[in-house]
């Protein structure tokens, strides 16, 4: 993660002062203060001055969207409370920085800075767990370790991770890291220092083997064990590796954690020929990533349209011939059959030569724990509205977690990066006692060259896409099902992504 590059100061200087006229109730209005790019916000009677740049990946907040007392980025839908400053939601960690605003005579200063917000502890003493244990140093498993620690809870907290490296930024891991773009430094979701700091004490390369529910304690690999009043489960999922002769061959990568991330850019280094094997999001992803430093790409896929499924058969063909216009061979209804050092054999028989080969077919929920700990299950680990399981004080979000939607009406399971950590959000709040219902709508976006595509909602299946505006300017894609709209992606309309989002969210908000 990066706060990015120093924005540029653009609009009035708010601290020599602006007419209030200028900004309307309920608008927003950018410029700039003490050097620092500003966004002075009118609500009812009072004025708010934040920082105008998006903490997560730098989006223009001028452009994002109010509610209530609440602004949301226009990139990937993070919202920041205009009081405080704060983060409220994913994917944003950090606050905003935030101004004193005077009023006089018809004129909006902005003054000093304001320092943060300090949450009050949250003592064990108050009913709250003594000890809390995470395993899984992903999307949730951070988010809600970093939740739990701004809500005020002091008590011990252990985050678990199979993983060798901090919680990273998985999404970059297909998109600008791979191509080059994104430097090293981004990857991090922190410094290891911060866990320190925030006394959350990060087991890296520890895997845990078993829960002992009746006694409260994971085992851990080694042998060891670990107590804990309260247990959340963010295990994430592991990649699908290919089943043919020579898949588990030096050269045939997968992609899920920095160090598969790290082996894959060092062998792109000097790679010539790839193919990805899976033409879906990641497959695409990396496809497009690798075209960026002119490695020659064939992508194989089973689907006759690449994401058809998910966006439909009109996107699905955009999407395909965005990649054949940067260069991309399709290999469609096919299926690898071998792979040896030289290349990869279809199951028609064609031979495609390659020096790299990726594998992106999909991902198992990494369940065994649950299964062992005897939690119900469907398809998932089934959880209530507040992200507890089937045993009282284990809780589970992310990639594994099943959950009631209010919105569809039924219990779904999403491998989205935002979901992942506003649930892990949750799921702190609800370790803490709070009773928050878990009612966020599905958001994810994929990048793939100038490409992107923002997805708000959750459509299993969709017999309606209605496309408003052109493809390959800008549009709104409409999923639904048997006339009930069930979600909707935009494409270079992020405005209109957020509308959607909220409106979404008044659909069920009764
Ligand atoms: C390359 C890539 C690009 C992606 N891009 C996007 C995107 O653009 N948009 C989007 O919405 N989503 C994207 N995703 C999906 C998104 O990253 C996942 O949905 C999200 O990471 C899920 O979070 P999680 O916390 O459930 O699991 P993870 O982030 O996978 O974390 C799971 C953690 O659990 C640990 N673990 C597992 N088992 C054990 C055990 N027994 N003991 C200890 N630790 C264990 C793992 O080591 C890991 O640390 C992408 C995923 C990948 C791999
Ligand atoms: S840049 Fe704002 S949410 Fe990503």
């Amino acid at each position: 993660m990066s706060d990015s590059e120093t924005p540029q100061l653009e609009g009035p200087d708010l601290g020599a002062g602006v007419a209030l006229a200028t900004v309307p109730d309920g608008a927003c209005l950018l410029g700039h203060a003490h050097g620092e790019p500003v966004l002075l916000v009118r609500r009812g009677g009072e004025l708010f001055a934040v920082g105008s740049t998006c903490t997560h990946y730098g989006g223009p907040l001028s452009e994002g969207l109010l509610v209530g007392e609440t602004v949301r980025c226009p990139w990937h839908h993070a919202c920041f409370s205009l009081r405080t400053g704060e983060a409220l939601r994913a994917p944003a960690l950090n606050p905003l920085p935030r101004w004193r605003v005077e009023e006089r005579d018809g004129t909006a200063f902005v003054r000093e800075k304001l320092d943060a917000v300090e949450r009050p502890a949250s003592p064990a003493a108050a009913g709250g767990p003594e000890s809390v244990v995470i395993v899984g140093g992903g999307a949730a498993g951070n988010a809600a370790a970093e939740t739990l620690r701004r809500e005020g809870y002091r008590g011990r907290l252990t985050m678990l991770s199979a993983d060798r490296s901090v919680p990273c930024d998985r999404p970059n891991l297909s998109k600008g890291y791979l191509a080059g773009t994104a430097p090293e430094e981004w990857i991090p979701l922190r410094p290891e220092e911060f866990y320190a700091e925030q006394e959350i004490d990060l087991k890296l390369g520890t895997r845990v083997e078993r829960i002992d529910a009746a006694s409260r304690e994971v085992v851990l690999a080694d042998g060891g064990r670990i107590a804990y009043d309260a247990l959340l489960l963010a295990t994430g999922a592991d990649p699908v590796r290919l089943d043919v002769p020579g898949g588990d061959l030096p050269h045939v990568h997968t992609l899920r954690t920095h160090a598969d991330a790290r082996a894959l850019l060092a062998s792109a280094q000097t790679a010539r020929r790839v193919v990805v094997i899976g033409a879906s999001f990641i497959g695409l992803e990396v496809a497009a990533a690798l075209r960026a430093r002119e490695i020659e790409v064939h992508v194989v896929g089973r689907e006759a349209i690449p994401m058809e499924k998910v966006l439909g058969v009109e996107v699905g063909k955009h999407i395909r011939k965005l990649h054949e216009d940067h260069g991309v061979t399709f290999h469609l209804g096919a299926v690898a059959a071998s792979i040896d050092a030289g290349g990869v054999t279809l199951d028609d028989g064609e031979r495609l030569p390659a020096d790299l080969v990726v594998a992106g077919i999909g991902v198992r929920q990494a369940l065994a724990l649950a299964e062992q700990a005897g939690l119900a299950m469907d398809r998932g680990v089934t959880v209530n509205e507040y992200l507890e399981t089937s045993v009282p004080g284990i809780f589970a979000a992310g990639d594994i977690a099943r959950w009631p939607d209010p919105h569809t009406g039924e219990r779904i399971r999403v491998e989205h990066w935002v979901v992942a950590e506003r649930q892990g959000q949750t799921a702190a709040r609800n370790i803490l006692g709070r009773k928050e219902r878990f009612d966020a709508v599905p958001f994810f976006w994929t990048e793939q060259y100038d490409f992107t595509l923002s997805y708000i909602g959750h459509a299993e299946s969709f017999d309606r896409a209605e496309i408003d505006g052109t493809l390959d300017a800008d549009c709104r894609i409409t999923y639904s099902k048997g006339g009930r709209k069930l979600a909707v992606a935009t494409i270079r309309r992020d405005l209109e992504g957020l509308r959607e989002e909220v409106e979404l969210e008044g659909s069920f908000a009764a």
